[in-house]
């Protein structure tokens, strides 16, 4: 039965119903939605508007439909939508005072109502999932805080850092993230019902009353405004391509990080794959994924963006094409986030050769340089003179820690023999003490700081 079948005396054609009907994607927001209408029909029944009683009646059969489709005796399927299925099965199941569920309210202010209760819920998963990955680094880069690695500039080896500093800059970004989803939560979590078609409605609701059943921290203020907007949509979707953005870059690092040139890590078995025609492979699938499915995201926020574009006010039938995006963007988001999360706790580095890689491409420079301007010399000169050991080096075969002391002599009377300990990249990783370095006393302290934050979120 349509909900609006009193003016027609035609039925819809059945492609153009096809086309319009949302039931197949939306039925994913019932549980919102059947809460929604409970938490009107008690604020109905508060008021006077209906019945204690109805309000008893229509609040008791509602619960009952969610447990039906939550236990799968009752299955979404032939109408309109999940707020027209809903009524239908209300109505099938207590007659008239069925009808009395949608007084004072519009499938308009409806649905901004649903989606506001979907994404909540959804932000409070991946808070919850992203507080869990940052915690997962933080402990892996607690454990590699002595491993020592390459930072790299440009893909090339720029200097010496350690396994734990480069994990805290992966958590660091997951926290951010975490932070903005709960940003975005606040200015999300406000009540549009209430808001009618599009100008409101004439009977004496109390919206702050649906809005505290409801756990809204609020109502919105103006009708209008409060079905149509879909801000908060299109500032999740960004949140969770922020959050996608940094899954796909750190996922990178252990795509090439498993490849035999690098052989950082040791790829788990249980997250990889092997390749139907080359026995010997062992392929790092769940990254590559990782990587690729923040594209899909991506593109979930520039079909929300598109759809609203140019949207003038109020409720229009375009934005139905929201759904399908943000609930691509929640189940992705969730998905990857769990999956990464395991793997990290699954994945295993190869610390000798990280060790090993620390010093290569001449990573100590900086320190010979800093040695050089620490006597004295002005840095751009001791700048230069480095630049000179380097390419000496480079067309001896020799690097910054086998030289002799005189032959670093030969560049700069300043050497001294301590010359030869400061080019070792323990010391070039020791010596980085101030804050955000990589120094072991000093990954502590962030991960003290990132831990505090964590508790705050
Ligand atoms: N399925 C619709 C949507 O998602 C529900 C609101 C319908 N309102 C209407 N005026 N046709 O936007």
């Amino acid at each position: 039965m349509k909900l609006w079948s009193g003016r027609f005396t035609a039925e819809l054609n059945d492609i153009a119903e096809e086309f319009n009907d949302s039931l197949p994607f939306d039925r994913q927001m019932y549980r919102q939605d059947i809460n929604g209408s409970i938490a009107h029909c008690l604020m109905l029944g508060k008021c006077g508007i209906i019945t204690q009683a109805e309000a008893e009646t229509l609040s008791v059969a509602l619960k009952a439909i969610l447990a039906d489709i939550d236990s799968g005796k009752l299955e979404p399927v032939g109408a309109e939508d999940i707020h027209s299925f809903v009524e239908n099965e209300l109505v099938s199941r207590v007659g008239n005072v069925g009808k009395k569920l949608h007084t004072a309210r519009s499938r308009n202010d409806q649905v901004a109502t649903d989606i506001r209760l979907y994404l909540r819920d959804s932000i409070d998963e991946q808070t919850e999932l992203l507080k869990t990955l940052v915690v997962t680094l933080a402990d892996k880069a607690e454990k590699e805080k002595a491993t020592a690695m390459p930072a790299y500039t440009h893909m090339q080896k720029a200097q010496p850092t350690t396994l734990g500093h480069y994990l805290l800059a992966y958590a660091n970004m997951f926290l951010r993230d975490a932070e903005r989803l709960k940003d975005c939560r606040k200015r999300l979590n406000v009540l549009p019902l209430g808001s009618g078609a599009c100008a409101s409605t004439t009977f004496p609701i109390d919206r702050e009353y649906t809005a505290k059943l409801l756990g809204f921290d609020g109502i919105t203020q103006n009708s209008l405004d409060g079905v149509s907007d879909r801000d908060f949509s299109i500032e999740y979707l960004s949140c969770a391509v922020q959050a996608m953005l940094h899954l796909s870059r750190i996922n990178e690092e252990f795509v090439y990080w498993s490849g035999e040139e690098f052989g950082y890590l040791i790829l788990p078995d249980a997250f990889s794959t092997g390749s139907s025609i080359m026995p010997q492979k062992k392929n790092p699938d769940v990254n590559e994924l990782l990587r690729g499915k923040c594209g899909r995201v991506v593109g979930d926020l520039v079909s929300m963006i598109t759809v609203m574009k140019g949207l003038p006010l109020a409720y229009n039938k375009d934005m139905q094409e929201d759904k399908e995006p943000l609930f691509d963007a929640t189940h992705t988001i969730s998905l990857s986030l769990k999956v990464f999360t395991a793997f990290m706790n699954a994945v295993e580095f190869n610390r000798a050769k990280m060790n090993a890689s620390a010093a290569g491409g001449h990573s100590c420079a900086t320190e010979c340089a800093d040695y050089l301007a620490d006597k004295g010399l002005p840095f751009r000169a001791a700048h230069e003179v480095t630049g000179k050991i380097v390419l000496y080096c480079i067309e001896n075969g020799k690097t910054l820690q086998n030289l002799t002391v005189d032959e670093y002599k030969k560049f700069s009377p300043l050497f001294e023999s301590d010359i030869l300990k400061a080019v070792l990249p323990q010391n070039a990783i020791a010596r980085r003490k101030i804050k955000g370095g990589c120094a072991v006393e000093e990954i502590e302290r962030q991960l003290k700081v990132l831990r505090n934050a964590l508790n705050n979120i």
